[in-house]
């Protein structure tokens, strides 16, 4: 794929899927108020694979919290196809990690198929239609009776997609999932996403904080400062797999990112050593 292709020809700049504008989010315990992001404001275009990059503690799951519907902001305003969210719907679904994802009884399809059932969403006949069509979209056609724990990690990410999208999602959330992983494994699953995106074109809003990950899997990369978390940079990143992490281009990135992140930290380094 050309490094470019991204979002490029189908976007229409005019109408961003998901439009944070603004927001602060905040938690209010009985001692404290706490600010977990101030005026943040990013847009994410169908197709993007948009990551939110930062530091812990800089608020990057609030905002997937606020985007989800399970926040409202106290400033600013978070917009689905230009229609404020007030609050969760199938329109926007987390995909957790792998392994608490699926239900170990169900097959593949049952899988899919459960949630649209479950939420009254459509009958039988088009929930098996549906799932059907997204699991040959994924891939998955041959493992649709199997059973979960007969699938790698990659496919079992695969099946959470497609039931997403089978529901309706117009976009993925995903809060870390690969962080509890070995290396090696991770590495794997970030390829399997990064495939199974190449196929599907689907549009997530990924978070990490690893700038490894971050240009890896992302395709525009959203840097936060600190606590209270506010937008210091937004990047595009061109497609890098793993066979480019030593290359110039991905170095580069890599040290532009660091020296975003840890600049005030080097500032302060200097001026005590003089
Ligand atoms: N339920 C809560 N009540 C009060 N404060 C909270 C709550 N959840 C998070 N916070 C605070 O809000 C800020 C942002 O937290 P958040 O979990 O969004 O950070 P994060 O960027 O996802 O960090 P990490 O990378 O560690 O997951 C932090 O200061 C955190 O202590
Ligand atoms: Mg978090």
């Amino acid at each position: 794929m050309p490094p470019d292709a991204v979002g490029g020809a189908a976007r229409d700049s005019a109408h961003p899927l998901l439009a944070v504008d603004g927001v602060t989010l905040q938690y209010k315990t009985r001692e404290h108020l706490v600010t977990a992001t101030y005026r943040v404001s990013f847009k994410v275009y169908s197709g993007d694979r948009f990551v939110l990059l930062g530091p812990s503690g800089c608020g990057k799951s609030t905002l997937l919290k606020g985007v989800g519907g399970f926040m409202r902001p106290v400033e600013g305003r978070i917009t689905l196809k230009g229609h404020s969210i007030e609050r969760p719907g199938p329109d926007r679904m987390m995909v957790f990690q792998e392994f608490d994802q699926l239900l170990p009884w169900k097959t593949v399809k049952q899988n899919i198929t459960f949630p649209m059932l479950v939420s009254g969403r459509c009958d039988r006949a088009e929930a098996e239609q549906r799932a059907r069509s997204y699991i040959d979209k994924v891939n998955l056609t041959k493992f649709s009776d199997v059973y979960p724990h007969m699938l790698s990690g990659g496919m079992k990410q695969r099946v959470a997609i497609a039931r997403a999208m089978a529901m309706g999602a117009d976009i993925l959330l995903m809060d870390e999932p690969f962080a509890a992983l070995d290396a090696l494994t991770r590495r794997k699953m970030q390829e399997e996403l990064l495939q199974l995106w190449d196929d599907v074109r689907f549009t997530m809003l990924f978070v990490t904080h690893s700038i490894e990950e971050a240009i890896i899997v992302g395709s525009r990369i959203l840097v936060m400062s600190p606590h209270p978390g506010q937008v210091k940079a937004e990047l595009n990143a061109h497609q890098f797999g793993h066979d480019n992490l030593g290359g110039e281009g991905f170095q580069a990135l890599h040290g532009r990112i660091h020296n975003m992140l840890f600049a005030e930290r080097i500032e302060e380094e200097r001026a005590r050593h003089g």
